[in-house]
């Protein structure tokens, strides 16, 4: 696990997510659990499973609830130091802020949204290897327009960046990991605010690669998303299922049936039902008369009665009872969903930003 020695990791996790509104309306974006733990999580195992254990992390004002749930990363075996940013200002507005933590050491940035379920562990060791000024992580996509996208020659030498184009030179995406030396703190010092008010990293990319600098562009062929929106937490949750490995360490009752990949967390019960992997059912939760799966993660105590629900993500302590067929849904901390008292009508509190689909 030596691989990074001496390399640091940058977290950026001050982002406002409101792409992920309602739930970043109470709980920093960060947080959102895929396969129930949270995003960061996954962010800072990936780190750590290049070999990086010196973490500095880039938190907004109300990053209470962060810290509560990382602490000082001795959980998960690294060292985390928070670095408060009072105003999203950019990507590289958070490498100036970190320039203490950081020193003149070599570190990888990594955005604190963005899950490469495969991991970067070749690309970080080319980095090593070769040590160009700066490398960043290429994917290939449909729509590049909503992204940085390079232009790479043979070799992998990035000749230009720009972000978000409206006319895009090819389909190369930069994705949330970025291999830094040092020389990329002249370039964050000498960009200025693009046109939505931010220090882009690509700004600061682009200005290294006009005064001469190697920057250098890995592909990553496996499976990515920056889950700043719904459908991507969703679709990464699925993914990350996928590997799931069946454990029972809660009760499963006589009348039940598991399906295929399930994990039962201490203390949760599963009652007359059936349950089709992969599925997670969180600790302390209670699923009752329910069909529950494929693709389905249950936080901790939920409670889950008469219902059926598929592809489906339930935060922690809420509840759904009497309620068919829930499908591709994200249903939020303490909420309660519940069959409609008058038949054939539907009785809606839906708080601000919040998105309800029903049936026609
Ligand atoms: C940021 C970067 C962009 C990159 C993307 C990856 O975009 O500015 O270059 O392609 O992350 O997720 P943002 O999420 O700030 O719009």
């Amino acid at each position: 696990m030596t691989v990074m020695k001496g390399m640091k990791g940058l977290i950026l996790a001050g982002g406002l997510g409101s792409r992920l509104r309602p739930f970043s309306h109470s709980m920093p974006k960060q947080l959102i659990p895929i396969a129930n733990r949270p995003v960061l999580v996954h962010v800072i195992e990936s780190l750590r499973d290049l070999g990086v254990t010196d973490i500095g992390v880039i938190v907004a004002p109300r990053s209470g609830e962060i810290e509560e749930a990382l602490g000082d990363g001795a959980q998960f075996g690294v060292r985390l130091s928070y670095i408060p940013q009072a105003q999203p200002r950019g990507l590289a507005h958070c490498v100036m802020l970190a320039r203490d933590f950081l020193g003149d050491d070599d570190f990888v940035m990594y955005l604190g949204d963005n899950m490469l379920t495969d991991g970067v562990r070749d690309i970080a060791e080319d980095f090593r290897t070769h040590r160009p000024a700066a490398q960043i992580v290429v994917h290939k996509v449909v729509d590049p327009s909503e992204f940085g996208v390079a232009e790479v020659d043979a070799e992998g030498r990035v000749l230009r960046l720009v972000e978000k184009p409206r006319e895009p030179a090819g389909n190369l995406a930069v994705i949330g990991v970025y291999f830094f030396t040092a020389a990329v703190h002249a370039a964050v010092d000498a960009i200025t605010p693009s046109a939505r008010g931010e220090l882009e990293i690509t700004d600061a990319l682009q200005w290294l690669v006009e005064h001469g600098a190697d920057v250098r562009a890995r592909t990553y062929e496996g499976f990515w998303r920056d889950t700043g929106r719904v459908e991507d937490v969703l679709e990464c949750n699925s993914e990350l299922l996928k590997g799931l490995q069946g454990a029972v360490h809660g009760e499963v009752d006589a009348d039940s049936e598991l399906i295929g990949a399930v994990v039962v967390e201490a203390g949760a019960r599963i009652v007359r039902s059936r349950v089709v992997g992969p599925v997670i059912v969180g600790a302390g939760s209670v699923v009752e008369d329910c069909s529950i799966g494929p693709c389905t993660t249950i936080g901790p105590r939920c409670r889950l009665r008469s219902s059926e629900m598929e592809h489906t993500i339930v935060l922690e302590a809420a509840s759904v009872t009497g309620v068919g067929t829930v499908r591709g849904s994200v249903i939020g901390r303490q909420a309660t969903v519940t069959s409609a008292v008058a038949p054939g009508w539907h009785r809606l509190l839906v708080g601000d930003h919040a998105s309800v689909e029903v049936a026609a």
